[in-house]
């Protein structure tokens, strides 16, 4: 935590407040940790009890959490408004940023000629009454789902504003605030703010190269777990796909266990290029996302939620009682970019780059004698001895990483190199950087 920002207040709600307005205002950093509570008691002139109650207090609304030994820190997104810049730790113009987990946005299809071409299809005004999911399409997406193998018999479909808007959704409707939610360890780092800010606990699974772990799964759901979280394709940060052979263990670790709410996140959708697997309707609850996100930009806040009549049906009525639905502006500007041959093919281009720049860095590794992580998607995974070494040294060779810290749990250390916009001629320089970051620190020499 920066010197300058004094914590105030003589009570826990005060002090509390003094440090969710420093957050609030960026004077605290994403990432920061705050003072021990001893040293913060002392400072204030208040009981360790006082302080302990105020961290307590910021942990329940999700904008701190613990950090093992290092004490407390502020969460990758706090439950609270901070400046844009501050969701991302700073990174220096000179080094080259590899640390954002984001597409590549010159890769991304340019929206502008869709836009005009809905416009200038428009209808009327469409007003309170015929609003809600357009069934052009729910219609368009149910076959387009199920041909990717989604199990769309008696399934329902709705539109959501993009991937956390659905889980949140979901988790809201289905759970209650103390309720466990098993998650993906290492895993996406938002869904962890999103769940701290909701008041659920995360149960971590472990996850390979084929996804969640069968047994973490298993003892998660022992431990209560009210919902699992199964990213699809492109795990966010490992890169891992669902295999066939291990959607198969999921749903046998799943069945039996009617009480489970099982959310499959595919937000890979169109780019990924590896098929999709998955675990479907297994127990009473059953969701499958599709963001438009990565294939089509983020900006565009639009996803399509999938899933069992009774489990899409809590989310509509909900969603009707607060925001209604996602614009149909939007929602036929989806469906336009689904249908447009040419944004078709920008996206598959998209994805053959993606490809190009991942495989181009683990095999790189793979010549250092590393194995890697990242069997789909835009990030790579490593594991490092120890994350502030590994980040440090390819700070010094002018490379910003994510921390595995940002992700993990339980999990081992490593850092996510995020590979969407990295050209051919750092591939050599950088796998040098993060083969020499990996190693363990050289103990010196003593001197005679
Ligand atoms: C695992 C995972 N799911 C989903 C998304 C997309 O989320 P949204 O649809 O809310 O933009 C991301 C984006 O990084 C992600 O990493």
């Amino acid at each position: 935590m920066p010197e300058q920002y004094q914590v105030s207040g003589r009570n826990a709600e005060a002090i509390s407040e003094s440090i969710e307005s420093g957050i609030r205002r960026g004077t605290i950093d994403i990432g920061a940790h705050l003072p021990t509570i001893r040293m913060l008691a002392e400072v204030l002139e208040v009981s360790p009890a006082t302080v302990s109650k105020a961290y307590t207090h910021l942990r329940h609304r999700g904008l701190v959490e613990a950090d093992g030994r290092r004490g407390t820190r502020v969460r990758h997104r706090p439950a609270v408004a901070t400046p844009r810049s501050g969701l991302s730790l700073p990174v220096p113009a000179d080094l080259v940023d590899l640390s954002d987990g984001e597409p590549d946005t010159a890769v991304l299809p340019p929206l502008n000629v869709d836009i005009c071409w809905v416009a200038d299809r428009l209808g009327p005004p469409v007003g309170y009454a015929q609003a809600g999911a357009m069934p052009e399409l729910t219609d368009a997406a149910g076959p387009r789902l199920a041909r990717d193998g989604v199990p769309m018999e008696n399934a329902a479909v709705t539109v959501t504003s993009g991937t956390l808007d659905a889980i949140e959704r979901l988790l809201t409707v289905h759970l209650r605030p103390g309720d466990a939610v098993a998650v993906e360890d290492p895993g996406w780092a938002n869904l962890f703010d999103l769940l701290a800010a909701l008041g659920l606990r995360t149960l971590p699974m472990a996850v390979d190269d084929e996804g969640p772990i069968p047994e973490a799964m298993r003892d998660a759901v022992a431990a209560g777990a009210r919902a699992v979280v199964v990213t699809s394709r492109a795990q966010n940060p490992t890169g891992a796909a669902v295999s066939a052979r291990r959607a198969e263990e999921l749903r046998e670790v799943l069945s039996g266990r009617p009480g489970v709410l099982v959310v499959e996140d595919d937000h890979a959708a169109e780019l990924a290029r590896v098929p999709l697997h998955c675990i479907g309707p297994v127990t009473g609850s059953w969701a499958f996302v599709r963001s438009a996100s990565k294939p089509f930009g983020p900006d565009l806040r639009i996803a399509v939620l999938a899933g069992y009549e009774a489990t899409i049906a809590r989310v509509v009525g909900r969603m009707r009682i607060g925001s209604g639905w996602v614009s149909t502006i939007l929602q036929s500007l989806l469906l336009r970019l689904w249908e447009n041959d040419e944004v078709v093919t920008r996206v598959a281009d998209a994805a053959g780059r993606y490809e190009h720049r991942r495989h181009g860095l683990l095999d790189a590794l793979e010549a250092h004698g590393m194995r890697a992580h990242g069997t789909t998607g835009i990030n790579v995974w490593v594991r490092v001895p120890d994350e502030a070494r590994a980040v440090g040294v390819l700070r010094d060779a002018g490379y910003a990483v994510a921390p595995g810290s940002l992700f993990r749990i339980d999990a081992p250390p490593g850092i996510r190199v995020t590979v969407s916009r990295l050209n051919d001629e750092h591939i050599a320089p950088l796998s040098a950087a993060i083969a020499g970051a990996a190693r363990p620190a050289r103990l010196a020499t003593p001197s005679r």
